[in-house]
């Protein structure tokens, strides 16, 4: 394995639970459903309810500094993806936050506009956007590489016009973990005047993006993924956010957080998801000067998918050369996240079980990306085994895995 830009030990004193008995020894795999919580996020939350636990916004002291403690959330956000402040809104989650914006596009779009949706995202960017077909949008789908998985760019371009709306798609699947060229994709809508929608809850934890060289006009992802708390957070165009209809009560038509909030704001979530911030800085000043880019949040960025490329080459070099067994997606980790799903022979919950009995948690089924399974031939109910980590899991333990990949497939 190459040096490891990122000092494991260190990286992992930044995470509770890594010292916690109950996870002693325990792999975790699992990481593309949910991650470990760094340490400054928990801090953030503890403050919040400790210190700050009255209403926000109003007019005394206290209150005041739990909305300090909130705003200070939309700032390093923003700073984390390279846009302003006014970008960012909270919601419960993902599935939320895109169910409230098709909410908000059914009105802003008229019957005979067309949106393009793909086979390849989690349905929570799918069948939201599909549902509209009820209201006379015409809905095209950007169909994967029934072997690969790959969405190819020029498929895209035989389906842009000047009917098309909206491009909803992954900036990665949560399946076939290849990073798509969303900046291209994204000007190419824009040459035809669409708006494009990116869901970046499988290449979030890998490192935030600069969203505004992706040029996209709203990027979504899911903070309990990317070492936080369980919220969605979505940076949105400000121009085109004050386009859409309020999701929210009459009265709060002016009140930029709320406007794409229905459920109303989780205060303690929101502040300790500065938290992420925090993290992300910190990951910085422990890659040093080894790693290169534009501030603390690029090299952060690089520094994670660096660590990543090289914690994943040898797994991948095991699947390529491992009989009986199907990788979905690229085999050269430069190309893809470490979201890596294979199919097995047995049901994929059925070998998840045996590997749970190595002490190692990983994934089997669909994993919401119902479509895709479809489109590449695998019976959704047999499902694909997921083995997914993040820049804080070691060599060993990926070593681990194929080890126990080795006794049981
Ligand atoms: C790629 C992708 N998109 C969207 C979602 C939905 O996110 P949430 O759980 O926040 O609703 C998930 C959840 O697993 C996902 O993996």
């Amino acid at each position: 394995m190459t040096t490891l830009p990122l000092d494991p030990a260190r990286i992992r004193a930044e995470f509770p639970s890594f010292r916690q008995p109950d996870l002693a020894d325990f792999a975790y795999f699992e990481n593309a459903g949910g991650s470990y919580t760094s340490a400054q996020v928990l801090n953030r939350m503890r403050d919040f309810y400790w210190n700050h636990k009255v209403q926000p916004y109003e007019f005394n002291g206290p209150s005041r500094a739990a909305a300090r403690a909130m705003d200070d959330s939309y700032r390093r956000l923003a700073q984390a993806m390279n846009v302003a402040a006014d970008w960012i809104h909270f919601g419960p989650s993902t599935s939320a936050n895109t169910y409230t914006l098709a909410r908000a596009f059914e009105s802003w779009l008229r019957p005979a506009d067309a949106i393009i949706v793909t086979n390849q995202d989690h349905e929570a960017n799918s069948g939201v956007w599909r549902k509209l077909a009820s209201r006379g949008i015409e809905i095209r789908e950007w169909q994967v590489d029934k072997q690969t998985g790959h969405l190819d760019l020029a498929a895209l371009d035989k389906l842009l016009d000047s009917k098309v709306r909206l491009l909803c798609m992954p900036h990665v699947s949560n399946v076939v973990g290849e990073i798509n060229p969303v900046a291209e994709a994204v000007k190419k809508a824009k040459a035809f005047g669409a708006v494009s929608i990116v869901d970046g809850v499988s290449y979030a934890p890998h490192g935030l993006p600069d969203v505004l060289a992706l040029g996209c006009d709203i990027y979504l992802f899911s903070a309990y993924k990317v070492y936080g708390p369980h919220q969605g957070i979505m940076a949105v165009r400000p121009s085109l956010a004050s386009e859409l209809p309020n999701q929210s009560h009459f009265f709060n038509e002016t009140a930029r957080e709320k406007r794409l909030n229905p459920a109303g704001p989780d205060h303690a979530q929101i502040a300790a998801a500065a938290g992420i911030v925090d993290y992300l800085e910190k990951v910085a000043e422990i890659a040093g000067t080894a790693i290169q880019g534009a501030g603390p949040f690029r090299i952060a960025h690089n520094a994670m998918r660096a660590q990543e490329v090289a914690l994943l080459a040898p797994l991948l070099d095991y699947l390529r050369k491992k009989n009986g067994i199907r990788l979905l997606g690229p085999d050269d980790p430069v190309k893809r996240a470490p979201t890596v799903a294979i199919v097995t022979d047995r049901p994929a919950a059925h070998v998840a079980g045996m590997l749970a009995r190595h002490n190692i948690g990983v994934g089997g089924g669909h994993f919401y990306a119902y479509r895709l399974l479809e489109a590449m031939g695998v019976n959704p109910a047999h499902g694909a085994l997921r083995l997914s980590f993040v820049h804080y899991t070691t060599p060993e333990e990926v070593e681990r895995l194929i080890k126990a990949l080795d006794a049981e497939l």
